[in-house]
């Protein structure tokens, strides 16, 4: 069956742009378009519409506020905003309806592999399979509240900055472990960093949060950790090599925050399974080990889903965006995504691969992981190219075990 792709934008011209931007898929994709929010409500009426892409600034009801509707009257539909680059910081803070935030002006390839991935994550997401094994797993942990207040509050008109360290520090465990992140060698400031609010000033309100999120996993699985040996030391690694990469790459701050973050929580599944099974998961990776095989691999194969899979599901129902859960989804599997650019899932699999091949140390080594070179060709990357990121990467890495 067609997917049903609804585009809004109160400029006619821009929705007839967008729609021959997606003429490659007119087989596949129904696209239909509305000049108005208005408009866009009565088009979902009645049809299961798979995607809608709104614009933001639209007289009368706004893309944020249309988004925000679409989620309580058709909510699985996979909720995109678009926004101008001058506008683009305000649709990330209205916008919290929003799956993912795209910003003009958008390419035919960049929109239609953007959209194309999206589908393919909530299909993988939706799954009858993945949610039968996923309702038999006990470990699944809530997002810290102070994760989700600050969420809310950067969405009130009224929000300051100085209300993110008031908020942080009602967590003081939480708060006193990111800033000793930020202080560690990983961000190489200049100076010590005392309290929050400095160091959203230095590293931005987004690598916070990120970093509130894995500081909270990362205890909750404390236990799980003495399990998947490493684990934590292999995430930060991959974070700092993804990182390094989309840096390379001249990518947006957004981009590059958000591979960071993904190298952080990609294996997050691990500390599922692990928390799950016990010293059973170990027999997992032995048996990967044994066969010459991926972990992912065998992991479906014996526990019907992998920790690819549990770990973004379980970050699909915190509400985190599309970006973060399509790297955390298929870093063994980019191409299941046809990704065209070099997006933060693309670093992250390239993070993972040269952590666990050459520039890790013997934990991460244990793990075999593949490198999709013919999905890398497809986004530009050649063998000279991955030269290059693995010297860079490894120069950022020795720079930082020196510190
Ligand atoms: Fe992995
Ligand atoms: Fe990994």
């Amino acid at each position: 069956m067609n997917r049903r792709i609804l585009l809004v934008d109160d400029d006619a011209a821009i929705l007839r742009e967008l729609e021959g931007h997606l003429a490659s898929k007119r087989d596949e994709w129904d696209v239909v378009t509305a000049e108005s929010g208005e408009e866009a409500l009565d088009k979902l009426e009645g049809h299961t519409t798979d995607l809608i892409l709104s614009d933001t600034r639209m007289p009368e009801m706004d893309g944020p506020m249309l988004l925000d509707r679409v989620s309580e009257v058709s909510p699985s539909t996979i909720r995109f905003l678009m926004a101008s680059v001058r506008d683009a910081d305000m649709a990330i803070r209205l916008g919290s309806a929003a799956h993912r935030f795209l910003v003009k002006p958008l390419g035919a390839n960049d929109l239609t592999s953007t959209i194309n991935a999206a589908l393919e994550l909530h299909e993988m997401l939706d799954s009858e399979s993945l949610r039968e094994v996923v309702t038999t797993i006990r470990s699944l942990v809530s997002p810290p509240s102070i994760y989700s207040e600050l969420v809310d509050a950067v969405r009130q008109p009224t929000f300051n900055m100085d209300d993110v360290g008031r908020i942080v520090m009602k967590d003081p465990a939480i708060a006193s472990r990111v800033l000793q992140i930020v202080n560690s060698s990983f961000f190489s400031l200049s100076r010590d960093i005392t309290n929050i609010n400095e160091a959203v000033g230095l590293v931005g309100l987004q690598m916070i949060k990120s970093l509130i999120l894995s500081v909270h996993i990362f205890t909750t699985f404390s236990e799980a950790m003495q399990v998947v040996v490493g684990v934590w030391d292999h995430s930060m690694r991959t974070a700092c090599i993804a990182k390094t990469i989309m840096k390379m790459e001249r990518a947006s701050s957004v981009d590059v925050d958000t591979a960071f973050t993904a190298g952080l929580l990609h294996d997050v599944g691990k500390l599922i399974f692990a928390t799950e099974l016990g010293d059973r998961y170990l027999k997992v990776f032995e048996r990967a080990r044994m066969d010459g095989q991926p972990l992912h691999v065998v992991e479906r194969r014996v526990m019907q889903a992998s920790h690819s899979d549990v770990g973004a599901y379980m970050f699909g129902m915190w509400g985190l965006p599309d970006s973060l859960l399509e790297a955390v989804a298929f870093h063994h599997e980019p191409r299941r995504v046809g990704t065209t650019w070099i997006s933060p899932l693309i670093a992250v699999h390239i993070a993972d691969y040269l952590d666990h091949s050459e520039l890790g140390d013997e934990s991460a080594l244990a793990e075999q992981a593949n490198l999709d070179l013919q999905q890398l060709e497809t986004c530009g990357i050649d063998s000279e190219r991955l030269e290059q990121y693995k010297e860079a990467c490894r120069q950022a890495l020795s720079e930082q075990a020196a510190q």
